[in-house]
């Protein structure tokens, strides 16, 4: 397995020893409990550069709900096990006052992309993601960093920051890998009630159908209203939103006239969902 740098000095030494082999270097941040959604980043980083580095870290400052922060899995041993056959070179787990000193006074915060969405209903959340996105770019010093479209908002927040900021790296976008029915992989998935999984499928089949028909030219309204129907039918508790926006900077659409992206987010059995796909443009 992978050896576990756990000290920014470390992480920072093997770093150090790469650049001097002229190796190109991959980061996957993560927060662990690692499925494959994430394995697929990790392989997508192995083909593209030398050396690949996941970073695990479960982020205090992006939860907004406490209690969520005290139930998310913590599964290392577990994670480098999951990682070893696909070849990652390090794993970066770091204590938390690696990432926040004593007295940490910074926050990167993203205007427009991080606002409405998951931005509206998860206060400072996108503000946390930016500032440890931030950290860990800048800690790794990686050539090329990779992110899931599964959080379509978060890889739009992070292309932002870095084209702000000058950050010299790559942000590269991967497709959402989903369970044979359909729904997408979270490590939330794990806490729906057994009934609730049957039903948590019908969150990506209300997409699809949306898609459709946008792509066979009916109007958002229309569609959006029947969508989510289709979601409150199926058994869910409350449609958190449900959107389409432009692929290209989110932002608000009323009708698919430009490559666009249906994004919802909504609660199951107690647990919220996220989910997106791609809508062409007519
Ligand atoms: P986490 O939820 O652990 O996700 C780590 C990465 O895996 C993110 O880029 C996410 O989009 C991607 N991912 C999750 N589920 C996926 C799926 N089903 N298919 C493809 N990719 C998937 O996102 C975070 O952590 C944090 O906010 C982080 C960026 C690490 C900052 O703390």
């Amino acid at each position: 397995t992978a050896p576990i740098l756990r000290s920014l000095e470390a992480l920072r030494a093997v770093g150090a020893e790469w650049r001097a082999e002229g190796a190109r270097v991959a980061v996957v941040p993560t927060m662990g409990a690692l499925h494959d959604g994430h394995l697929s980043l990790a392989a997508a980083a192995k083909a593209a550069a030398d050396r690949v580095i996941v970073t695990i870290f479960v982020n205090p400052r992006q939860f907004n709900d406490p209690g969520d922060l005290a139930r998310y899995p913590r599964t290392e041993a577990r994670d480098a096990e999951k990682l070893a056959p696909l070849g990652v070179d390090a794993l970066y787990v770091p204590a938390a006052d690696q990432v926040y000193p004593p007295g940490f006074a910074t926050s990167v915060s993203v205007s427009g992309v991080s606002e409405g969405l998951c931005g509206a209903h998860r206060p400072g959340h996108f503000d946390g993601v930016a500032t440890v996105v931030t950290k860990l770019l800048l800690q790794t010093g990686a050539d090329c960093a990779f992110f899931g479209e599964k959080d379509f908002q978060q890889l739009m927040v992070v292309r932002r920051l870095v084209r702000d900021l000058d950050i010299p790296v790559e942000i590269v976008g991967c497709p959402t890998v989903r369970e044979p029915d359909g729904l997408a992989l979270s490590s939330r998935n794990a806490l729906l009630p057994g009934d609730s999984r049957a039903m948590a499928p019908a969150l990506y089949r209300a997409l699809e159908a949306a898609r459709q028909a946008l792509e066979a030219g009916t109007g958002a309204e229309t569609t959006l209203a029947t969508a989510r129907a289709a979601i409150m039918a199926a058994g869910f508790a409350e449609v958190e939103y449900l959107e389409l926006r432009a692929a290209a900077d989110l932002a608000p659409l009323e009708a698919a006239d430009v490559p666009a992206r249906l994004l919802v987010a909504a609660h199951l059995g107690g647990v919220r969902l996220i989910d997106n796909i791609p809508v062409a443009a007519r």
